[in-house]
């Protein structure tokens, strides 16, 4: 693989995922990058066997530290290669796989994914995507892929094929182009390790998991720090890399002079009329329209030059946890 590869876009969007599958498994064998839809977000995916991989992996994202990755496999009899079920993980895997839920497990001693990927932790974090894309690209490739968003670390995870261009064009070797995510939010992620604890609120409501298994609250700094990458800005030793981002203003009543509108539901707001830019996550107010709407609405009106993005509440039922919890991150101090 060269050190900057031109990034080629297959568009898989009509017909069987097939060819685009084969093409992108025999990338990921040769050490490649491949980008790819999940239901999700758009993942960047790599042989999670080859540390080498697995390196260029991290130097395309431009991640500050090596954050443990997700192994993403083709069904749950490929995941207990990997790691160590327990009763609730059981149970959780065979409720929601494939689907956007990850489970952190104990890592097995014979584990084949790269050290590097799991950062050097003896658990690991595995997935079983559903998105017909995501998994003819694992069946075909057959062994576990790690796919971090694929986006460049500090930005908004990538719901499009547009999206992933803007990030990693000339950093990675394919696109597989499949059009909008679903879902629009990352993977709800459970450790099930003592007694499953929700590590991060993402795309599976945590009422539809707590239906089978009760969940303890992870401390919030111990959730938090691993997960930079829903901040659509960069931390501060890395600020010099990105053109300068706008900040939400969160729970905003009204629309202050310079600020862009990221609207929810049917209410005016004041001072829409001289909003720099204005969007609506869901102008019915539906929360899972709103998820699948909210990165590629923080990246127009970042786009519109606003240094404030004023962002109407957004209750906190349902996916509205998640997207709550995206808001409060991009919100949140830079340091
Ligand atoms: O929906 C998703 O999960 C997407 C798609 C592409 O599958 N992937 C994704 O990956 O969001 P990433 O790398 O952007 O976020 C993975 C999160 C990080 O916060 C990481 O710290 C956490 O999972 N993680 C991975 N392995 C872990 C482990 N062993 N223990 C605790 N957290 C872990
Ligand atoms: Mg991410």
């Amino acid at each position: 693989m060269t050190a900057q590869p031109a990034t080629q876009v297959l568009d898989a969007s009509e017909g069987a995922p097939d060819a685009a599958a084969e093409q992108a498994a025999r990338t990921l064998a040769a050490g490649g990058l491949v980008a790819f839809p999940t239901e999700t977000v758009y993942g960047l995916g790599a042989d999670a066997t080859s540390g080498a991989a697995v390196a260029r992996l991290y130097d395309a994202k431009g991640r500050p530290a090596f954050n443990p990755l997700i192994a993403h496999v083709a069904d749950t009899a490929a995941a207990r290669a990997l790691a160590r079920f327990d009763p609730a993980a059981e149970k959780l895997a065979a409720a929601f796989w494939p689907g956007p839920l990850t489970l952190v497990l104990p890592r097995l001693a014979d584990c084949p994914v790269a050290e590097l990927a799991t950062a050097g932790l003896d658990t690991i974090a595995v997935r079983v995507p559903s998105h017909a894309i995501a998994r003819a690209i694992l069946v075909a490739f057959g062994r576990p892929v790690v796919a971090p968003s694929a986006n460049r670390s500090g930005h908004v995870s990538p719901t499009t094929a547009q999206h992933v261009l803007a990030d990693l064009r000339g950093r990675i070797e394919l696109i597989v182009d499949g059009g909008g995510t679903p879902m629009g939010l990352e993977s709800t992620i459970i450790a099930c390790l003592d007694r499953p604890v929700l590590l991060r609120p993402g795309a599976l409501p945590r009422a539809e998991i707590e239906r089978l298994v009760s969940l303890a609250e992870a401390p919030r700094a111990a959730a938090a720090p691993a997960d930079v990458d829903e901040l659509p800005m960069a931390p501060g030793a890395l600020a010099s890399h990105y053109a300068p981002r706008a900040r939400p203003r969160l729970d905003a009543q009204r629309v202050e002079r310079g600020e862009a509108l990221l609207a929810f539901g049917a209410q005016p707001v004041e001072g829409t009329a001289h909003a720099a830019a204005v969007l609506n996550l869901s102008p019915r107010g539906d929360l899972i329209e709103a998820a699948a709407n909210l990165f590629s609405h923080l990246r127009a009106l970042d786009g519109s030059g606003a240094a404030t993005i004023a962002v109407m509440p957004v209750p906190r039922t349902g996916l509205g946890e998640a997207i709550n919890d995206r808001l409060e991150r991009a919100a949140a101090p830079r340091q």
